[in-house]
């Protein structure tokens, strides 16, 4: 028997990854992707709700709603990443924009979506968490209701990617974040760990250059302000594999443990700390960790799913 689809609902900071963690949504035959929610990250909450409605248009999923989540942090300043993902969030991609308008209040969709569909859906979150932290406080019987919670962000062991300590999406929320770990709810953290380690290089686009899918079109435009402009040798792909280990957990080894977020060091915000010492007090081992991964079968499930694979 084949294995059933999984039902997710995305909330995204779209975004270079973000985007292409959406068309793999769109295209991997059992993800039943049911909403997308933009929240403010990588660039401004206009622009990732707009971005997130031109990548879903582009790739044919016009029935799939996009709702405005949180317009910035629970506290602190705005911070965004157009230096890496460009000033419009998608390397200046030239894709159609959207004829449809933004839903509102992806806050009150998520608490109603979950409290409908009890431990039906998976909530793929490649931004940072504040639409989830917001969701908590408006309806804190969520966390019996997820299925699970697979989400991009925070590193166990390796450094930051956006302070010595800190990755992006948890350090452009941290209050969010340490609210979304402290919850006993199913959550699988995939960090830079193992997101590091699974790369698209320029030479991946290569064989592609004909190709005119709407895949292989958008791969292409989100990747050349990264490549050809600032000439970066490779970029991770740290939302598609978010996406990916939500569909397939075996392409990662996980070890279940308690995360906490540092949200106020001068020097460490945003960091997400993991006890890893063996005589430590016994975790509630909340949050299953990855911790390896499978970087050649996710780079292959990547292209193959789609449908740039051989
Ligand atoms: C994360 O930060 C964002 O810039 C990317 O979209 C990804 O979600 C990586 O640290
Ligand atoms: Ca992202």
């Amino acid at each position: 028997m084949s294995d059933p689809a999984i039902r997710v609902i995305l909330d995204v900071d779209t975004g270079v990854d973000d985007a292409l963690a959406m068309a793999l949504a769109v295209n991997h035959p059992r993800v039943d992707l049911e909403a997308v929610i933009a929240v403010a990250g990588n660039v401004s909450l206009d622009r990732t709700s707009r971005n997130s409605l031109k990548v879903l248009d582009w790739l044919g999923a016009t029935s799939v709603p996009v709702y405005a989540g949180a317009v910035g942090p629970l506290s602190g300043v705005l911070r965004e990443a157009s230096y890496w993902h460009g000033q419009d969030g998608l390397g200046g991609a030239c894709l159609p924009e959207s004829s449809r308008g933004v839903e509102p209040d992806g806050i009150g969709y998520l608490c109603r979506r979950l409290m409908a569909a009890p431990g039906e859906l998976t909530l793929v979150c490649t931004g940072p968490l504040t639409d989830l932290a917001l969701a908590l406080e408006r309806e804190p019987r969520i966390v019996r209701r997820v299925r699970e919670v697979v989400l991009m962000g925070g590193a166990a062991r390796l450094p930051g990617n956006t302070t010595p300590v800190a990755e992006f999406n948890i350090y452009a929320d941290p209050e969010a974040a340490a609210r979304v770990f402290e919850q006993p709810w199913p959550i699988t953290m995939v960090g830079l760990d193992v997101t590091e380690r699974v790369r698209l290089q320029p030479s991946d686009l290569m064989p592609l250059a004909a190709n005119d899918s709407a895949a292989a079109v958008l791969l292409r435009e989100v990747c050349h302000f990264l490549f050809d402009v600032c000439g970066e040798d490779s970029l991770a792909l740290h939302d598609p594999l978010a996406l990916l280990v939500a569909v397939h957990p075996d392409l990662v080894v996980r070890r279940r443990h308690d995360v906490r977020v540092e949200t106020r060091g001068a020097c460490t915000l945003g960091m997400t700390i993991v006890d890893w010492r063996m005589d430590a007090p016994p975790p509630a081992r909340h949050t299953r960790i990855c911790t390896e991964v499978a970087a050649e079968r996710a780079r292959a499930l990547f292209f193959t799913t789609l449908g740039l694979g051989s």
